[in-house]
């Protein structure tokens, strides 16, 4: 028997790290995403803005904009009913001010139905944070790598390596829980660093690339192999879709080509004696001359 799932709420992701079960979020970008990661029962959705590279082409997550992101976000929304839904705060729509964080933070609230935001890294982030906490939205921290300043960190490698790395990593993770944050996303994290740094930190830590942790989280098109480009050495497939997909349009192709597809049980009927009144209404002289009479 199917058990009906609740919607994912703050208090019960702050519930499950503190009794040790794993939070599982996944990202979502579209409405047959959104609607595999309800199916499939994970417990949080981030539309992160790594579907500026997934789903609309670019070759990082830093041309992406909130209006476009507010489009992926509606379309995830109108899929998902259970898990907790976080928007990504994109390259450029927070940093400037408190005031434009918070807008940008209402604007994903009110007109895509997010429960949450997520912003990148310490430093002004968590002022951006505490702002918009303030204002009554939910905030997620991600530190590590983040791929928003990829190149101010040397390009999308591992951070934390060093002692003094891992301690900048470990002072922005305090100071976004400290303002309030109610999770932080760490990315591509040594597993040593990040097991350091759980047992100093009261809220959960969702890793990626970051060794266990309170959760984990993958990228949609990463972890069913849809995406093509290059992915992190931490990624796991789980499915090779991409594969079956160019298989399933190629075998379609050759179909039409060959004639073999549209059959019979493809087609559509029409009562035979409508068929035939049609057919005397096309063979009418009238209608051969009134065709190229304009
Ligand atoms: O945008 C995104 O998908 C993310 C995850 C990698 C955490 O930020």
């Amino acid at each position: 028997m199917d058990v009906e799932r609740t919607p994912m709420t703050l208090p019960r992701v702050a519930e499950m790290s503190a009794a040790g079960e794993p939070i599982v979020m996944v990202t979502a970008y579209d409405y047959p995403s959104a609607t595999i990661a309800e199916a499939a029962g994970v417990d949080l959705v981030l539309v992160g803005d790594t579907g500026a590279m997934t789903v609309l082409g670019y070759d990082s997550t830093v041309p992406v904009s909130m209006e476009e992101m507010l489009v992926l976000a509606r379309a995830v929304r109108r899929g998902l009913r259970t898990p907790l839904m976080v928007g990504d705060l994109p390259f450029g729509s927070y940093e400037r001010s408190n005031e434009q964080a918070i807008e940008s933070a209402q604007r994903y609230v009110k007109e895509a139905g997010c429960e949450a935001v997520k912003l990148e890294r310490g430093g002004v982030s968590v002022d951006r944070a505490r702002a918009i906490i303030r204002a009554g939205i939910p905030v997620m921290g991600h530190v590590g790598l983040t791929p928003q300043t990829a190149s101010q960190l040397g390009g999308y490698k591992a951070q934390g390596r060093t002692a003094e790395r891992a301690t900048q990593i470990a002072e922005e993770a305090l100071a976004l829980q400290a303002v309030g944050c109610f999770a932080i996303v760490f990315e591509a994290v040594p597993a040593a660093v990040t097991a350091a740094l759980v047992e100093k930190l009261e809220v959960p830590v969702i890793g990626i690339g970051a060794g266990p942790a309170d959760g984990q989280v993958l990228v949609f098109h990463d972890l069913l192999g849809i995406y093509d480009g290059r992915v992190p050495r931490f990624v796991k497939r789980y499915a090779e879709a991409r594969r079956e997909m160019v298989e399933g349009v190629s075998r379609y192709a050759a179909e039409v080509r060959s004639r073999r597809y549209p059959q019979d049980e493809h087609t559509y009927r029409v009562d035979p004696e409508e068929l035939e009144s049609f057919r005397r209404y096309l063979d009418q002289e009238s209608l051969a001359s009134s065709a190229w009479d304009w």
